[in-house]
């Protein structure tokens, strides 16, 4: 995941110039820009910065994270402004800072996570935030149209996309693609209030962190 992301950098906006999900993406921007209104703000895998750039016109503050510097080096060129930083960091090794955030948005992540990791990371970032924080997802379906069958399934249920880069180089990497049922017994765990939006292409939660 990380060597194929930090490969990838140059040319990984391209996931978000897929036409047919123009239109999904759109409304993704106003709900995140409304979720974030006023709020203070840990990303995590932050990447080139796409909706961090999209939080930052309305977020009081970002400190956005990602363990790849070769996305972040694009995530700084986009200019979000002086209320925005990034920082290099594991998603298991997050910032703890002071005050804590209000909110964490981690966006096309979770279907990155292999599913044991699940519990252990929303553990970590609970402890990175305020009690009573917000948590902000977006990630992607499984939908026929753009996104490849896995190659194959591993002895938890993790399914791997075989990704191949520009210049020849084949990855495979984890992507998997809870159920909103799925998503519900996760976020139960640590999370009230869990709302989740699916679309034909992208699916949002928001939820509070208790
Ligand atoms: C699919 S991209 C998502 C980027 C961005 N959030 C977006 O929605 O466009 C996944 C990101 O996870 C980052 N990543 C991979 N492993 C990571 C880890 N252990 N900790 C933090 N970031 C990681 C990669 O560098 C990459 O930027």
């Amino acid at each position: 995941m990380v060597a194929y992301y930090a490969r990838r950098a140059a040319v990984y906006d391209e996931v978000y110039r897929i036409p047919v999900r123009a239109a999904e993406l759109a409304a993704l921007q106003n709900w995140l820009r409304a979720a974030v209104h006023d709020r203070s703000v840990l990303e995590v895998a932050a990447g080139t910065g796409h909706w961090t750039a999209i939080a930052a016109t309305t977020a009081r503050k970002i400190l956005a994270t990602d363990v790849n510097e070769a996305m972040l080096e694009r995530a700084v060129q986009r200019g979000c402004g002086v209320h925005v930083t990034f920082r290099r960091a594991d998603a298991f090794d997050l910032p703890l800072l002071v005050p804590a955030p209000d909110t964490a948005m981690a966006h096309l992540w979770w279907s990155h996570l292999r599913r044991e990791e699940r519990a252990r990371f929303l553990r970590h970032l609970r402890s990175r935030v305020q009690p009573g924080a917000r948590l902000l997802l977006i990630d992607e379906c499984d939908h026929w149209q753009v996104v490849p069958p896995p190659s194959h399934r591993d002895a938890a249920g993790n399914g791997y996309e075989a990704r191949l880069l520009p210049d020849g180089e084949l990855f495979a990497i984890v992507k998997n693609y809870p159920t909103d049922a799925e998503l519900q017994a996760d976020l139960a765990a640590a999370c009230d209030a869990v709302t989740i939006r699916r679309g034909d292409y992208f699916w949002s939660v928001q939820a509070v962190f208790r």
